[in-house]
């Protein structure tokens, strides 16, 4: 039997209170909606998806190196640590494994500090400014880049 591919979907700091976090810039689905429309986004691409959220830039660290031989693509929203950790970044360099990034809001529009990303440099590519469609948009892009690059 043909295996699956296993994705790790990790969302960063701040994003457990979507819904009531800034509607206004980040919309108002809550983060169990947006793991909902993932689930259904895997079952649709035939992936296994495991989501984990964190607001500490560490465990977000470990949970990266605990894909090395469990999971073949990561699906990232690194909130604020997008802008700020090197350590992250260093992460998914390390484990060398194809990581599409994520955002709810378009980074680009809004404050200069958000302009930067550290992930951007390590990953295959990202989706800014959908809304919760960035990670149904980011998923497809990952897995087609897993099965067909
Ligand atoms: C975010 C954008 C970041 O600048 C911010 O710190 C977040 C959410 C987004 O999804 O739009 O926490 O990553």
């Amino acid at each position: 039997m043909l295996e699956l591919l296993n994705i790790l979907v990790l969302h960063g700091p701040n994003l457990n209170l979507l819904g009531q976090r800034e509607p206004g810039v980040y919309g108002s689905a809550t983060l169990d909606d947006i793991n909902q429309l993932l689930e259904q986004e895997a079952q649709t691409l035939q992936v296994k998806i495991s989501i984990q959220q964190s607001n500490h830039e560490g465990v977000l660290v470990d949970a990266i190196h605990s894909m090395l031989g469990q999971h073949q693509g990561l699906l990232i929203n690194a909130g604020a640590y997008t802008h700020t950790s090197v350590a992250i970044r260093d992460a998914i360099g390390a484990v060398s494994v194809p990581a599409v990034e994520v955002h709810l809001s378009n980074i680009y529009r809004r404050e200069p500090f958000r302009h930067h990303s550290f992930i951007a440099a390590v990953a295959i590519g990202q989706i800014s400014g959908f809304g919760a469609d960035s990670y149904r948009l980011g998923l497809q892009a990952l897995v087609h880049h897993l099965k067909y690059s």
